[in-house]
């Protein structure tokens, strides 16, 4: 049916509701247009904290390459990253009771880009984080040690919130980031903990957070025991002669970096 076919005439209080009706379509068409933008601005947030994570991932990766090539270990296990779900977002400024606003999240996420980097030893830990936060493009906005003072549940971890600067096409955002550096059995813990914390109507809760609690205190010990041990082991080799080290560089120039 083309527009030459609606019938025509029809009563007065038909206008009347088609006047409503085109005030409430374009109300409607307002608020969609409102929608349509903040839904493409809320997906250039996404990208511009996706471009952060980069940013410190890279810097993690350069120090891992430069520090793997140094000694002959790497410090770093592993680096895994995330933007924060949709989902995370509307329930934490939900929870907070924030508005959910482009602003909000900026202001009021610290965890909207994740970046956790996992290594084999405590002392890398703070190793890694005193390079990182030596860089001159990095601000750090808060230090949350749980390692030297662990979350009550047993908990270990070292947070740190940066600001990173991200050069796009036209122009310099500087963008938070969340960093979470901790050892593989830390990582273990928390990543076993983290699932069952979602396994709801358990009826023994307290023996278990009490249990949980004793296996965090157990690998501790062991990240302690095996940073000793790796000390005893590099204090009792002897210091390497000219000619070792010498040696060792020339092995070093053929491995591929
Ligand atoms: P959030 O509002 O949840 O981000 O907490 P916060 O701002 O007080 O920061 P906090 O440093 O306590 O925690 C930030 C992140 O650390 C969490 O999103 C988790 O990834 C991790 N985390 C903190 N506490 C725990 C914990 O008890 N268990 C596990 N598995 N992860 C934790
Ligand atoms: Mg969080």
């Amino acid at each position: 049916m083309n527009d030459e076919e609606i019938t025509l005439p029809f009563a007065p209080q038909d206008a009347e509701m088609l006047v409503e009706d085109k005030q409430l379509r374009e109300i409607l068409q307002r608020q969609a247009k409102k929608a349509i933008l903040s839904m493409a601005q809320f997906h250039e947030l996404e990208m511009m904290y996706t471009c952060a994570i980069k940013e410190v991932k890279t810097k993690f990766e350069v120090l891992s390459t430069e520090l793997n090539c140094q000694y002959k270990r790497n410090p770093i296990s592993y680096i895994t990253t995330r933007l924060k779900s949709r989902d995370s977002v509307f329930n934490k400024l939900a929870r907070k009771d924030l508005p959910l606003s482009i602003e909000s999240i900026e202001q009021n996420l610290n965890d909207m880009a994740g970046v956790r980097v996992v290594c084999s030893y405590i002392d890398d830990i703070y190793k890694l984080a005193e390079c990182f936060l030596a860089q001159d493009d990095i601000t750090l906005l808060e230090r949350k040690d749980y390692i030297k003072d662990p979350k009550p549940n047993g908990y270990r971890s070292l947070h740190l919130i940066v600001s990173v600067p991200v050069f796009f096409s036209e122009e310099k955002r500087d963008m938070k980031v969340e960093v979470q550096i901790r050892t593989i059995a830390m990582d273990f813990w928390a990543s076993l903990e983290h699932q069952m914390k979602y396994k709801k109507a358990i009826p023994d809760q307290d023996k278990i957070i009490a249990e949980l609690k004793r296996c965090a205190e157990v690998i501790s010990n062991t990240d302690r025991d095996m940073l000793a041990l790796r000390k005893h082991i590099e204090a009792v080799q002897d210091e390497p002669t000219e000619e070792e080290i010498l040696f060792e560089k020339l092995c070093q120039i053929n491995k591929p970096i």
